[in-house]
Formats: structure tokens, sequence, C-alpha cells
């Protein structure tokens, strides 16, 4: 296991922190380890209304505290349940722009028992800056938080 797999386990597994300050935790490591990560944060699904709630985030303020379904890159990732890789966001007209300075931007759906109850969304100030590797890490510990909702 990668040593930032390793490191967010140890996050995930903790006994003494709610779930919440977890997800804080994740995103304070994710923001800290990985320089092009400029922005992270979690959205979860608002009870059974169709749109997006902003969770645990570090990074800039954003106006996008709720995402209706179909709205932006994180809002089609509510309706299809797959990761969606903007590897230059000026290219997409669905896109709701959260800083001048996002060029790029990478959201991984959270499935729990079949449902896509939410996602990790994450930024970045470099064009095409997301690997194969972080897109599988990514994956892998969405999986991981699904398991602890
Ligand atoms: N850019 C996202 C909105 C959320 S912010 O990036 C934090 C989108 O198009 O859905």
């Amino acid at each position: 296991m990668s040593e930032i797999k390793k490191r967010l386990s140890t996050i995930l597994e903790s006994p003494h922190f709610p779930t919440e300050e977890k997800l804080q935790k994740i995103c304070h490591l994710l923001d800290q380890e990985i320089h092009y990560f400029n922005w992270t944060g979690f959205y979860f699904r608002n009870g059974d209304k169709d749109e997006l709630i902003l969770g645990p985030y570090v990074g800039a303020e954003t106006d996008h505290t709720v995402i209706p379904f179909g709205k932006g890159i994180c809002g089609q990732v509510a309706v299809s349940g797959e990761t969606f890789v903007v590897p230059d966001v000026h290219d997409q007209d669905n896109y709701l722009s959260c800083s001048i300075d996002t060029k790029a931007e990478i959201v991984v759906p959270i499935i729990k028992d079949g449902e896509n109850i939410g996602q990790i969304d994450i930024d970045s100030h470099k064009l095409d800056p997301f690997t194969a590797e972080d897109r599988e890490m990514l994956e892998w510990l969405c999986a991981e938080v699904a398991k602890i909702l």
C-alpha cells in the first residue's frame, strides 16, 4: 500500500475522531501532500433532494455550497455515479467556476450500498495534472470513506 493510503487509512480507522473531523483531516492530508491539489472537499447528497451540499473542505471559500444535480462537474457526477476527470476546465460548458485560478478538476463519487451519496472534488491550478495513480487512490479513498458513513 502506498504511503498516502496508509496515512489515509490511519485517519479513517481512528477511534478518536467523529466522521466529520476524519473527512476534514483527509482534505488537509491530500492538500498538504499533493502540491497540485489546490482545493479539496467533499459534497454530499442533501437527504432525498436532488442537490449536493458542501461538506468538509480545504481551500478558498466557494459560492457553490449547494449544487443541483446535473449542474457543473459535481452535479454531473451526482447523476452519473462515475469519476469525471477534467484536464482543462475551459473545455467544459457545464462547469461551475469556483476560482479563476482553477485549470483542472477531478470528481470521484462515493457509492454506498449501490447508492451515489456524495463525492470528493479536487481542483488544480495546473493544467492536466491528475495521474492514473491519483485517480486510483481517490477511487480507493471514496470506497473506504463509504464504509465509515
Ligand atoms: N467546479 C465544480 C463546482 C465546485 S467547486 O470546484 C468547489 C463544478 O463544476 O461542479
